[in-house]
């Protein structure tokens, strides 16, 4: 009732505006609000399409959750959006800066937890962290504090003179999130950080996602083989006085909706959120999910 009428409306100039001009800015503002927006993104090696003209928008804040079979083209997708490797086709942006045409902006607003284990197995924890820090010009003043946080965060604070080497599975995954927080980026990227863990010690690394979400509200891309994984991060918070993840009521879903994608021979075969998951009546789908 007390809408303006299109006449009453006045830009900052006291010009009168367009109602297509509005509507155009309401979708400019709309397009502010993605972390990650993915145009047609295609990769071909030679005459094989890895990727295969993909598009798919991740919300700040958001944990959005990339799924699919062994060779699917889920780190390919990726290492193009990281910079890693060149994109044969269409375009990526992260927070708004073009991978291809502004690659040192997105490599500033990324974090990235690659599937192979990349940390130094000769360096101690410490050392592995005091690496990165100088690549990602901490100075010099802020890195003992800034490490000596990250260890706390996640939890290897013990482990800070241990070689890496040394550390299970699930502890160098911690290293290698350690290692990928440090600036506080923007974004994080996660390949398969579950891989190869078992159920519990997966669940260790899901709460450490779940705190970055929910603490410091990074938005990401988390790429898995586990649907549980997900359906943790759905279904749980993280408490910051308690200092853990805490299950949300049964049936509850969290604030921040995840979405999901299932690519299968580099094509998008699932788009949707949980729940439509669930219900999926794709035979195939069906089975990847069961
Ligand atoms: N450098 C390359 N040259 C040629 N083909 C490649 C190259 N890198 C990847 N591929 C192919 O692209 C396809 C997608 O590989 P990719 O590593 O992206 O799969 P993925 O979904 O990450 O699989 P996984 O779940 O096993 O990690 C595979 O068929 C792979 O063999
Ligand atoms: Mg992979």
């Amino acid at each position: 009732m007390n809408e303006p009428r299109q006449a009453d409306l006045k830009n900052s100039n006291g010009v009168s505006v367009a109602a297509s001009e509005l509507s155009l800015r309401s979708e400019i503002a709309a397009d502010a609000a993605n972390a990650i927006e993915v145009d047609h993104i295609v990769k071909k090696y030679g005459d094989f399409t890895a990727v295969d003209d993909i598009s798919f928008t991740v919300k700040e804040e958001e944990i959005f959750g990339l799924l699919g079979p062994n060779g699917a083209g889920k780190s390919t997708l990726i290492r193009m959006m990281t910079t890693l490797i060149p994109i044969t086709g269409g375009a990526a942006r992260i927070m708004g800066h073009d991978v291809a045409r502004d690659p040192d902006a997105v490599r500033r607003t990324i974090g990235v937890i690659p599937q192979a284990l990349t940390s130094d197995l000769d360096l101690t924890v410490e050392e592995n962290m005091s690496i990165y820090a100088k690549l990602y010009d901490v100075p010099p003043k802020r890195r003992k504090e800034a490490i000596d946080e990250l260890l706390e965060t996640v939890d290897l604070t013990k482990w800070r003179g241990a070689q890496t080497k040394t550390l299970s599975g699930g502890m160098r995954r911690r290293v290698a999130i350690a290692r990928a927080i440090i600036t506080q980026p923007e974004i994080l990227l996660y390949d398969s950080p579950t891989g190869g863990l078992d159920p519990v010690t997966s669940t260790t690394i899901v709460e450490l996602i779940v705190k970055q979400r929910d603490v410091y509200k990074t938005s990401s891309l988390l790429v898995t083989h586990r649907l549980q994984d997900a359906f943790i991060m759905a279904t749980h918070y993280f408490d910051r006085k308690a200092n853990k993840m805490i299950p949300l009521e049964t049936g509850a879903r969290c604030e921040v909706p995840m979405a999901f994608l299932i690519l299968r021979e580099g094509k998008i075969i699932f788009d949707g959120d949980m729940d439509e998951l669930a219900k999926s009546k794709d035979e195939y789908i069906k089975e990847y999910i069961s």
